[in-house]
């Protein structure tokens, strides 16, 4: 094979290498600099690559073959072999260039393929479900899990399953109410120990963070719109344009002390899309 055929092939290759830097700076969350970087040697690769086969595929100079009239003596016969075969093998380097060049598109199409995850939240089963599951410390946003002891009555705490801190889905608004004060549904009795509750924070209007408590009435604030929810009854709406409760987080307290979730929000959390019908 000649130079220039490795010379093209090389830059397919290296349009690969671009494409599997993108999806994996994508998939691992590494920034958007290692995802352009990725990004740009994909593409420019691949375009270099293409550019090269054409200039030399494409023949510099124009050539006439001229007819001849008489049979062609053994000299022209052997030439015209040599001709034969060697446009066959230019066949198959090319046959060679576009695996590679096929090898480079599809590379290119699988990484492109991750970005869909950001098209929606979660991409999947994100509409429904958070981080929490079985046995999740609550954690504040530095990491450090909240033991039972931590909160005084009439407190609140921002607070995100251990592991995530950066989860916007699963902020939870942690509260510790007096003795007496919570109306508690039968099926969520057990979801409050020692007067602790814990209420998603993306609010179900239009998901701005709730992010104020008045200890006094026992109401949570959403600065956006002013919804009110009534943290004693279920944190139920009470004003404003937010028509369905704060999604409740089942709590328990571990034999360590530390509190953790029973298991993950038993509804959906935030604006639904089965609102925007
Ligand atoms: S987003 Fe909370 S009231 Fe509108």
């Amino acid at each position: 094979m000649t130079a220039r055929i490795w010379g093209i092939a090389t830059a397919f290759s290296v349009s690969v290498l671009g494409s599997a830097l993108f999806a994996a700076a994508y998939a691992l969350h590494s920034g958007p600099q290692w995802e352009g970087l990725g990004l740009f040697v994909a593409l420019g690769a691949l375009g270099l690559g293409i550019v090269l086969w054409a200039a030399f595929a494409i023949p510099a100079e124009q050539v006439v073959d001229v007819r001849d009239d008489y049979p062609s003596d053994r000299d022209e016969r052997s030439e015209a072999e040599a001709a034969l075969e060697h446009g066959l093998a230019e066949i198959d380097r090319h046959g060679f260039l576009t695996k590679v060049l096929l090898a480079a598109l599809g590379a290119l199409g699988v990484a492109a393929l991750f970005p869909l995850r950001s098209l929606a939240p979660g991409f999947g089963q994100g509409l429904y479900r958070t981080k929490w599951r079985r046995g999740a410390r609550l954690v504040r946003e530095n990491g450090v899990p909240v033991r039972a002891s931590d909160l005084a009555v009439g407190s609140i705490l921002t607070v995100f399953p251990d592991g995530y801190v950066d989860d916007a889905s699963s902020q939870t608004l942690l509260l510790r109410l007096p003795p007496g004060v919570l109306a508690a549904r039968p099926e969520r009795r057990n979801w409050s120990p020692q007067g602790y509750v814990a209420f998603s924070k993306v609010c179900t209007h239009a998901g701005c963070p709730v992010g104020l408590y008045r200890a006094s009435t026992y109401q949570l604030l959403c600065p956006c719109h002013q919804s009110v929810f009534d943290v004693a009854h279920a944190a139920r709406p009470i004003s404003g344009p937010a028509a369905r409760a704060l999604p409740q987080l089942p709590l328990e307290i571990a034999g360590d002390g530390y509190l953790q979730a029973q298991s993950d929000y038993t509804e959906p959390i935030g604006p639904g899309f089965w609102q925007r019908a």
